[in-house]
């Protein structure tokens, strides 16, 4: 029996359609509500608002679940890798051994960057930040790898997905050299992806680079942690843009551009400056915690809180784990662990953050891990990317097969003046 909810409006009542989920979540379809009743819906942030069917990735922010095609990303943190994941995501189902080697054979043969392409890294100012490289790149790639004609639609996809998981982790790492003024690292054949990445950023011609598989593996987690969100900010900017059907590198430059806010995926960065921060103040939290409750001050603690996720992201569980595992092994001591720890440890009993259900989210823990593994600070958003590239993929693939597709264009309630006269310029007070 299909749902309905009633809206009662100046005495006239009218049905609306609710859809149901497959893990149960209702939803109120107001699709034709202006058609039929000549009103919209307001709700800024689009809190109360779900902008698509998807059957990519299921949250559940009350009960700290995530899946990926519905396996636990607890289950692909411990045994997939990132690249067995992206294909999962892109593709909807786990790959057989065949699938997963002929994917990898054709990242491997796509990981190459134009060479032209070089001249565009070198004449970046030395200030700019990498995601601003990065999104500019991406856009760039249309222009070295125009759409050819005698292939079909699908192949065209396929071979644009593969080039851009492929090529934007060369680019990443190119980037880095250039920027440091070092010879830029070709990728390896032999190595497979993260492998080849760790490789790229940090071989040097007078120092090898010893490929630590601890640190590969924790690579792969970092990066399957972040393989997938749902509708978050970026993942929204793809969508939306790609709803105009441009191709689909500009799509993820829009949403690489997303992703660089502090709010969203520049938060990893911005969480390590803070407990920086708090590690020249001698440790001393409390007036972090202090200013994070003030309500005339706009300072937030990095890393705590989420749209969704109204209890521990579980993400950001596995991540404090790898971290613990990574830096046990280095038998290095990272004064920011602990600094993070005991400024969880505080803000979890805190009332302020037990009432507004603040909880550590991925990128509490990320930064620390990333500066294990020996990322610099300024690329931590760029790892971020690399990793959300098959979420962005997928949903993108699946908003242009969607038979209800349609260009993403939201309504306002304009509150501006009402109409009035041009005034000309020497009759303005
Ligand atoms: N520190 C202090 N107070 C906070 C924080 C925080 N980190 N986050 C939210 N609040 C308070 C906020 O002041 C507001 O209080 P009140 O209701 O008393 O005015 C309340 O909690 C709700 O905040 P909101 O801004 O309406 O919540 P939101 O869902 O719009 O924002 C958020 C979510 C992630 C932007 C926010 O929690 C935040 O700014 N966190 C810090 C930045 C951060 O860590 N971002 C990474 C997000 S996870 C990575 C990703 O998925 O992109």
């Amino acid at each position: 029996m299909q749902h309905t909810a009633k809206i009662m409006i100046d005495g006239k009542t009218f049905e609306l359609p609710i859809i149901t989920g497959s893990e149960g979540e209702k939803a109120i379809d107001i699709s034709r509500l202006r058609q039929e009743i000549g009103l919209v819906t307001y709700d800024p942030g689009f809190a109360s608002t779900a902008n698509c069917q998807s059957s990519i990735t299921f949250l559940d922010g009350e009960r700290g679940i995530l899946r990926y095609r519905g396996i636990p990303v607890e289950q692909l943190a411990e045994h997939s890798r990132f690249v067995e994941t992206a294909y999962l995501l892109i593709n909807g189902e786990l790959p057989t051994q065949k699938e997963l080697t002929r994917f990898s054979v054709l990242l491997n043969d796509h990981s190459l960057v134009h060479e032209d392409m070089r001249a565009f890294f070198e004449h970046f100012p030395r200030s700019a930040h990498p995601m601003g490289i990065l999104s500019s790149m991406v856009n760039a790639l249309r222009a070295f790898y125009p759409e050819i004609p005698e292939r079909t639609e699908e192949e065209e996809i396929n071979i644009t997905v593969t080039r851009l998981l492929s090529k934007v982790r060369t680019m990443a790492a190119m980037s880095y050299k250039i920027f440091r003024g070092h010879k830029v690292i070709y990728p390896r054949e032999d190595l497979p992806y993260a492998a080849n990445f760790l490789n790229m950023m940090f071989d040097s011609p007078v120092r090898r680079y010893v490929i630590d598989k601890d640190l590969v593996k924790a690579l792969n987690v970092f990066w399957i942690l972040h393989a997938d969100h749902e509708q978050n900010c970026s993942t929204a900017a793809v969508r939306l843009v790609g709803s105009a059907k441009v191709n689909l590198y500009a799509a993820i430059s829009a949403g690489i551009c997303a992703l660089w806010g502090p709010l969203h995926g520049g938060a990893n960065q911005a969480v390590v400056e803070m407990l920086g921060q708090i590690h020249e103040n001698g440790g001393d939290w409390a007036p972090f915690i202090a200013r994070a409750k003030d309500k005339n001050d706009p300072f937030r603690l990095m890393g705590f809180g989420h749209r969704v996720y109204k209890t521990y992201d579980p993400r950001a569980r596995i991540m404090k784990k790898a971290c613990d595992k990574v830096l046990g092994k280095l038998t290095r001591h990272d004064p920011m662990l602990d600094i993070a720890r005991r400024l969880e440890e505080v803000a979890l009993k805190d009332p302020y953050f037990i009432d507004h259900h603040l909880y550590p989210n991925i990128d509490f823990y990320s930064g620390v891990l990333l500066r294990a593994i020996g990322i610099p600070l300024n690329m931590f958003t760029v790892m971020f990317a690399i990793g959300r590239l098959p979420g962005w993929i997928s949903q993108w693939k699946e908003s242009i097969e969607d038979p209800n597709w349609k260009i993403q264009r939201p309504r306002q309630i304009y509150i501006g003046p009402n109409e009035r006269d041009y005034v000309p310029i020497e009759e303005r007070g």
